[in-house]
């Protein structure tokens, strides 16, 4: 294939044509165009954008480089929820078992971390023997008993979206809008869902921080989505500041478990509602938003939640008494408590400072190949807005030994800004919600959404 005149095109602010992107991606995946002209075509698209017909084409070929999950004539709706990425973002381990016990089949395939944000993978694979590289055929089986599955991608679902990404990686070209769809979404359209929910992540830890750039992602995601009969809606959710106290691998996953008990902090409760509340209605099985909250809400009570999470544990390879004792997942040797450094206002609990010291800790990857302690990480109690006194305990740090444990105090007293009052809002908990009609602002009490007012309200 001659890729040059191709690559001149977009790079002049032309257009490719689907038949030249079937083409040039199927090339690419066998071996037949070289790194380096897609690179250069890569980093044309990074300035020079697609069109909605080339985004279609580009991720319809992505989708069709590997196999899918077919759930013919089954007749249980299959929905899954996607996030674009954060720190302390737990909301998988919770929302898969909660929204499977309600009803709705859940065939959840998720990431390692990625940069300074965490990966489901990692923290599933916290819990001893978990096993998360399930081949297709293992997950359909699983889904169709369980209704819940939770897996990496596999080697046969759009191996030119894992080609195209290590590419991007390495190239400067991850932070473009219509690649990130076109990867996310080549990836959610092969798990044979009947919806989708996207939780788009805006604020200084998201990868794309200004919220425009956040609905811009999330109105392509739909579009694509929604093109190819797939119900898709997002709501764009706030990570100027983690998710929830834990951010660590075992550390959250202690959290999810907790939550899924009934004692998970509010924040990570409601964005978990908001989202599974989107996925029960998507999924058809409640037909409004009230009694979709009040369904999850019964269904997390019952304990038929943490039920199906041990359920889909025990299937997995992993110990299921990890979520009666969770004092089985690895455990930090060093723990250090950090306390306020003077009285005032917590005005910036800054996630991208705490992803990467879990990442300097060994809780992350440096290399693709570096493996992960999933003991290391932080618990941070306070939120910016909080009030606190000099000497008060506001977050720990765990860590493999001293010296970790300096870094971790460090990198609290970089990330944790303490003032005389709050010069700058918070965002809102859960700004905006989109769908294929539109962009709807959730405004409520304070300017924060209704249902999070409330929540922090019962404490
Ligand atoms: N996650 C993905 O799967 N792909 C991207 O491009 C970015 C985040």
């Amino acid at each position: 294939m001659f890729v040059v005149p191709l690559i001149e095109r977009k790079r002049d602010g032309g257009v490719l044509t689907p038949a030249e992107w079937r083409e040039l991606i199927a090339a690419y995946t066998a071996g037949a165009v070289p790194d380096y002209q897609m690179s250069a075509l890569l980093m044309a698209v990074l300035w020079r954008g697609l069109e909605r017909a080339e985004l279609g084409a580009l991720t319809d070929a992505m989708l069709s480089s590997g196999d899918r999950l077919a759930f013919d004539g089954w007749p249980v709706p299959r929905v899954d929820k996607h996030s674009t990425g954060g720190v302390g973002d737990k909301v998988s381990l919770v929302l898969a078992p909660l929204v499977a016990a309600c009803g709705v089949a859940v065939p959840m395939m998720s990431g390692r971390g990625l940069g300074h944000t965490g990966g489901t993978l990692d923290k599933l694979e916290a819990i001893p023997g978990f096993r998360t590289g399930l081949s297709l055929a293992e997950a359909k089986a699983q889904v169709l008993k369980l209704h819940c599955a939770m897996l990496g991608q596999t080697p046969e679902i759009a191996p030119a979206d894992k080609q195209l990404y290590a590419l991007r990686d390495v190239s400067g070209t991850v932070a473009a809008i219509p690649l990130i769809a076109a990867s996310i979404m080549s990836k959610k359209l092969a798990e044979g869902l009947t919806g989708l929910v996207l939780d788009v992540k805006h604020g200084g830890g998201a990868f794309l921080p200004p919220t425009e750039t956040a609905l811009e992602l999330a109105r392509t995601m739909i579009a694509l989505g929604v093109d190819r009969g797939c119900p898709t809606v997002a709501l764009l959710t706030a990570m100027d500041r983690p998710l929830g106290r834990a951010c660590g691998n075992a550390l959250e996953t202690e959290e999810a478990i907790q939550t899924l008990l009934g004692e998970g902090p509010a924040d990570l409760l409601e964005v978990t509602y908001a989202l599974g509340v989107e996925m029960l209605l998507l999924a058809g099985v409640e037909k409004t938003a009230a009694k979709a909250r009040k369904r999850l809400e019964e269904t997390l009570r019952s304990g038929r939640a943490a039920e199906k999470l041990q359920q889909v544990i025990e299937a997995q390879g992993g110990n299921p008494k990890i979520v009666e004792d969770p004092s089985g997942l690895p455990q930090a040797q060093a723990v250090e408590i950090y306390k306020a450094q003077e009285t005032g206002v917590v005005t910036r609990v800054e996630p991208r400072t705490i992803g990467r010291a879990i990442i300097a800790l060994g809780g992350g990857r440096q290399k693709v190949e570096d493996s992960v302690d999933h003991s290391v990480g932080f618990v941070i109690t306070v939120k910016p807005g909080d009030k606190v006194l000099a000497g008060e305990p506001i977050a720990s740090v765990f860590a493999r030994d001293a010296a970790g444990v300096e870094l971790g105090l460090a990198a609290l007293t970089q990330a944790i800004v303490i003032a005389d009052r709050l010069a700058e809002r918070p965002l809102p908990l859960i700004s905006h919600r989109v769908t294929k009609e539109g962009v709807e602002e959730m405004k409520g009490e304070g300017g924060r959404p209704k249902a999070e007012a409330k929540a922090r309200k019962r404490g």
